[in-house]
Order: C-alpha cells, then sequence, then structure tokens
C-alpha cells in the first residue's frame, strides 16, 4: 500500500505557559511518498517531530493542514480502526493480566461487520503471527514472564495479526539490550520482507535506521531535511545537519575557506576544488577519507592511534578542527608512516564535503556533481522523489556548529600539551576498537546512538496500549482529547 503525505502539518498550542498564544509546529508540510512494499526509516533528533507524524498516519492525531492517502483513498478524515494499520507504540505495552495469546487475540476480538471472524480463524491467524516472530511456544505465558525482546515481538505480532496495509512502529527496539536490538530489527526486516506490508519504522538511531530501511527520511524540527536509500544520504548529504546526523563515528569538521579553486583548512590549502566560488565554509571529511600518502596538505597533532585489526583510527588535533579530536581511519599499512607528533594528511575528495558557512547547504565540487546528478537519475528511474529540503534550515537558538575559542597559550601549557600528546600516544597504542572518548561535537544534535531504555530487569508491566482497535479499551497514548506526550504515561 502506497503511502502519501501532502503538506501534512500539525500545530500544537504550546505548553510554555510564559509564551502566550505559543505554538509548536511538530511537523511543518510533510510532503512525502512512501512506495508500496518498503521500509522507511524515519529518523531524526528527539522532538523532530517522528512520533507526531506516525500518529497523524495512523489516525490518532488530527492533522492541523494537509492530507493522508493510503494508495489513491484519502484517510485524512478516516477513524484509526478503519485505517487498517498496525501500530507499535514507543513504550510498547502488553496487556499484563492476558496471556501471549490472548494479548495477539485482541485486535481481531474487535473486528465488526463482515469482518468478523470463527473463533478457529482467530487462533489460525494468531498462531501464524505468533510463528513468523517466533514466540509461538510462549503462547500460554504472560508478558510478565517474558524477556523485553520477547515482549516486544508480541507488541509486533499484536500488530501485525490484523495483516494491516500499513505498519507503523514507533522506536520498538528502545527498551531492549544492546544485542537484542540487533537481533530484533533483523527479525523485523525479515517480518517485513516476508509480509511485504508498507511499514515505517522510527527512530533517532541513525545506525539503526541506515541498516534496516530501503529508505530513510532525515527530519528536523519538523522538517524534511533529505530522503533517499541511506548510503545516498549517506554519501551525499544535501547539507551540514544531515552530514552530521549520519555516521559512527561521525564526520570531521572544520572552519575553512575557497579561495581561488583551493579549499583552505587554516592556512592549508587541501584540496583543490575547480570552479567553486570563494566563500567561507564548513568542511566535513568522513573518518574514511583520509589517506596517509606520501607528502599530505593537512597537518594534525597525533594524539593516540587505536589498532581495530584491519583498519587503524588515527586519534589527533587540529586548531581548525570544530570536534575536539580529528578521528581518521586508515589502512593498517599504512600506520607505519606515522612518524612523530605530527601527521600529514591527504584528502579523498569523494569524502571532502564542504557546505556554505551562511546556509550550511553543501557546496558540490569536481566529480561529486555527476554523482550527485547520477543518484538524482537512478531515484527517479526508481520511481522515487530524491528529497532535499530547499528553503531556509529551520533552526532552534543554540543550532550552529560551536566554534573552537582558542586561548592564547602560556609556555607552560605548550610544555604540558607536548607532555600530553606523548602520553596519549602510547597510551593510544594499547587502546582497543570503541575505548576512545567522544569529542564534545559528537554528543550534540548530531550524536544519535542508543535511545533511552529502562532499567534492566525492569519488572514493571508495561501499561500502555499498543491497539488502536476500541478506544474504550485500549487506552490511547495521545489522543486530540487528552494530548499530553506517550512518554508520561510509561
Ligand atoms: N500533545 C502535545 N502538545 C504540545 N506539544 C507537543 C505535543 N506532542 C508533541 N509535542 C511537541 O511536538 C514536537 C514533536 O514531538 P514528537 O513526540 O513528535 O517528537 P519525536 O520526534 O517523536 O521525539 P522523540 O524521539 O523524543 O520521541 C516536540 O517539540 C514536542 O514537545
Ligand atoms: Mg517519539
Amino acid at each position: 500500500m502506497k503511502v502519501v503525505l501532502q503538506n501534512l502539518t500539525k500545530i500544537f498550542p504550546s505548553r510554555n505557559k510564559k509564551e502566550k498564544n505559543g505554538e509548536v509546529i511538530a511537523v511543518n508540510d510533510f510532503n512525502l511518498e512512501i512506495p508500496d512494499g518498503k521500509l522507511i526509516g524515519l529518523l531524526g533528533p528527539s522532538g523532530c517531530g517522528k512520533s507526531t507524524t506516525l500518529y497523524m498516519i495512523s489516525g490518532l492525531q488530527t492533522p492541523t493542514r494537509g492530507k493522508i492517502f493510503f494508495g489513491d483513498d484519502d484517510v485524512t478524515k478516516l477513524a484509526p480502526e478503519n485505517r487498517g494499520i498496525g501500530l507499535v507504540f514507543q513504550n510498547y505495552a502488553l496487556y499484563p493480566h492476558m496471556t501471549v495469546q490472548q494479548n495477539i487475540l485482541f485486535p481481531l476480538q474487535n473486528l465488526k461487520g463482515n469482518q468478523r471472524l470463527s473463533k478457529e480463524e482467530m487462533l489460525k491467524r494468531a498462531n501464524e503471527v505468533a510463528k513468523l516472530v517466533q514466540i509461538d511456544e510462549y503462547m500460554q505465558r504472560k508478558p510478565a514472564e517474558l524477556s523485553g525482546g520477547q515482549q516486544q515481538r508480541v507488541a509486533i505480532a499484536r500488530a501485525l495479526v490484523k495483516m494491516p496495509r500499513v505498519l507503523l512502529l514507533d522506536e520498538p527496539l528502545s527498551n531492549l539490550d544492546a544485542r537484542l536490538r540487533l537481533q530484533t530489527r533483523e527479525e523485523i526486516r525479515r517480518i517485513q520482507r516476508d509480509t511485504g506490508i508498507t511499514t515505517i519504522f522510527v527512530t533517532h538511531d541513525q545506525e539503526e535506521a541506515m541498516s534496516i530501511s530501503d529508505y530513510i527520511v532525515v527530519m528536523k524540527l519538523g522538517v524534511i531535511m533529505q530522503t533517499g536509500k541511506p548510503q545516498w544520504v549517506y554519501d551525499d548529504p544535501a547539507n551540514l545537519f544531515v552530514a552530521k546526523f549520519l555516521g559512527a563515528p561521525p564526520i570531521n569538521l572544520f572552519t575553512g575557506r575557497v579561495e581561488g579553486g583551493k579549499l583552505f583548512i587554516g592556512e592549508e590549502d587541501v584540496l583543490d576544488v575547480g570552479d567553486v566560488e570563494d566563500q567561507e565554509v564548513y568542511v566535513g571529511v568522513r573518518p574514511e577519507g583520509f589517506l596517509l600518502t606520501g607528502e599530505g596538505r593537512l597537518t594534525c597533532s597525533v594524539s593516540g592511534v587505536d589498532v581495530m585489526g584491519r583498519d587503524v583510527s588515527v586519534v589527533s588535533t587540529n586548531a581548525n578542527s570544530l570536534n575536539a579530536l580529528v578521528r581518521a581511519i586508515i589502512a593498517s599499512d599504512d600506520a607505519g608512516k606515522i612518524d612523530g607528533d605530527t601527521v600529514k594528511f591527504n584528502l579523498k575528495p569523494h569524502k571532502v564535503l564542504i557546505f556554505n558557512k551562511e546556509t550550511e547547504k553543501r557546496v558540490y565540487f569536481g566529480g561529486q556533481i555527476a554523482s550527485h546528478e547520477a543518484m538524482l537519475q537512478k531515484m527517479k528511474e526508481e520511481g522515487q522523489d530524491y528529497v532535499t529540503h530547499t528553503g531556509p534550515l529551520p533552526r532552534e537558538a543554540d543550532d550552529k556548529p560551536k566554534e573552537k575559542k582558542e586561548l592564547p597559550k602560556t609556555k607552560m601549557q605548550v610544555v604540558g600539551g607536548f607532555f600530553k600528546n606523548s602520553f596519549n600516544k602510547v597510551k593510544g597504542l594499547f587502546k582497543k576498537k570503541g575505548t576512545a572518548e567522544e569529542t564534545p561535537a559528537e554528543s550534540d544534535e548530531g550524536g544519535a546512538a542508543g535511545a533511552p531504555s529502562d532499567e534492566p530487569g525492569d519488572e514493571t508491566p508495561r501499561e500502555e496500549a499498543a491497539t488502536v482497535e476500541t478506544k474504550e479499551e485500549a487506552p490511547m497514548p495521545e489522543t486530540e482529547s487528552s494530548e499530553n506526550t506517550s512518554d508520561s504515561e510509561v
């Protein structure tokens, strides 16, 4: 089932009592076509409007403006129970007093009219989906007797049992530990492929979205920033926000400028960029974009080398870097070329992304122009719009990359820095993968690592409803009459 969102907008009255007539634009003029049978990852930082978008598609919230189509049907005004959707909420919940089987059967028992099924049919369906999500052996258990991952799969089974036209998953893995998260996300992918149900998967974890989705939609403050195949969006981000949001380890950012067809970081001319106009820029270099071949053009001070088997992560500093540390991943064979405290990198042109400092929009150069156009063409052939935001970027007050303030160094600091560098370098040689500290620039809006999770071993039954079948019996996360966040109901 194709899903089309047309100028979809949701405006909430502000909760801030000091702001008179204030409003929150949770979803702002969303235009999106979700192709039939695909899995779409809706991705963005907390508060960017992912859940609100999902609730509008499900019918639990009414759009302020805009339309929603399932296929050719305008469903904007249709009640949730008539839309044929399966929904797993951010804080999924099972009915604690019911067995797994009763939980899964629940949505079927509420079918009305000619949709009603016989008891045998209901049991058959429940068994089928239980097998699909591999919880059929726990049918007689109560939720409290299941692990978090098993409960999550029951919630998914319950969403699937009515054979929905569209499956909506709001952070369905948020309560799982790292291993189960990985396992369950692969299962969701398998189930989606097996059933071919058009699925929208909401997450703020970029790695999760990248690994599971056919297409990703990156959002910021209610606005679509970019859509496309995960790898394409990673390789070809439209603006600084998308470049920062995707990638682990994150992109290395520097302040720089283009002058006379050359890209400068500080006083070093690091790359030829051809016909690009002179301008102040942010320079993003993916960790895999550095080369250690002969005499390089970007000089950094080495603070450590992390050996990661096939690759080596060189951790260094540069006065123009916006991240506290520059992280370069190079082939281990080249590690021998690091000699002394400074390292001189060359940059791979297709891994260097430059953004106008004022607008933060991408500035294409050289071969990037042709590869960008090739991607647009491929998307078109696949019947997909390669959407990128064209207007000014929405921004919060404190949203700009933080430029480092260089304090004048005292003699003691310089000497101290030398010892610290040497110590870190030696320490780095013994460091294993994944133990390196994070940079402050990584932890701002771009730092999209794990979702908040419950305490491990939390045995309190989850109370929030995960069905939209009956308004009376199933407590809603957010309805128009009681618009408070679903999070507060846990
Ligand atoms: N009922 C409501 N009343 C007022 N503001 C709301 C309401 N629901 C959501 N908001 C606001 O709308 C914005 C989007 O919220 P939403 O829950 O859709 O974000 P999200 O992307 O799902 O975030 P998260 O990743 O934290 O779940 C936020 O600024 C939020 O505070
Ligand atoms: Mg949410």
